[in-house]
């Protein structure tokens, strides 16, 4: 375990378990569909190519960027849009996959976007859900783990861009961030 770590929340094989029940049940709900499925960089980045690795419906995939963090711990509440999708979601049905929902204001910025350039439809899957902290009303159709409020670290999830290459997510001490 890395030094600035205070507590593993759940281990890679936990995680690893996880998104192979998530990838299971998206199969099934997205049979026949031929989903956009869009990674919400950068947190999302390994969820998402392990997310698709245990979908087996035919799909596609794409990017976008947005930040309202910056290198704080704390949301500013401005969503920022610093890569845009390369291909039109008109008509399609798209799955957005975040690594997680804290307040909220990032998806439900995002979804609106989506959905007024015409999606058929908009789902959305998370990895981690903090319900405790959430301002606007949001509930991700699916979900791995639900996290106390706690500054989460890895397995996508940064502190000012470090951490996400842990494989693990665990709890960062907090006289990392308040020094
Ligand atoms: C983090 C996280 C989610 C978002 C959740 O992204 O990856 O995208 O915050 O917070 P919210 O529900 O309060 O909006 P961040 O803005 O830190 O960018 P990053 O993914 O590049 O780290
Ligand atoms: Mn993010
Ligand atoms: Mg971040």
């Amino acid at each position: 375990m890395q030094n600035d770590i205070k507590e593993v929340l759940y281990s890679e094989e936990q995680i690893g378990a996880k998104v192979k029940e998530l990838g299971a049940q998206l199969s099934v709900d997205f049979e026949g569909r031929n989903p956009l499925v869009i990674c919400v960089l950068k947190g999302a980045f390994i969820f998402m190519s392990d997310l698709v690795k245990a979908i087996t419906v035919p799909l596609e995939i794409d990017f976008m960027a947005v930040s309202s963090y910056g290198a704080s711990t704390k949301s500013s509440g401005v969503v920022k849009i610093i890569k845009d999708l390369d291909v039109s979601v008109e008509g399609r049905d798209v799955l957005i996959v975040e690594d997680i929902i804290d307040s909220g204001l990032t998806l439900s910025y995002l979804i609106d976007v989506l959905e007024h350039r015409g999606t058929k439809s908009v789902t959305v899957v998370t990895l981690f859900d903090k319900p405790a902290r959430r301002t606007v009303d949001l509930q991700p159709h699916y979900k791995g783990f639900t996290l106390p409020d706690e500054f989460v670290v890895g397995y996508g999830l940064d502190y000012a861009e470090k951490y996400r290459n842990l494989p693990y997510i665990g709890i960062l001490k907090p006289q990392v961030y308040e020094k």
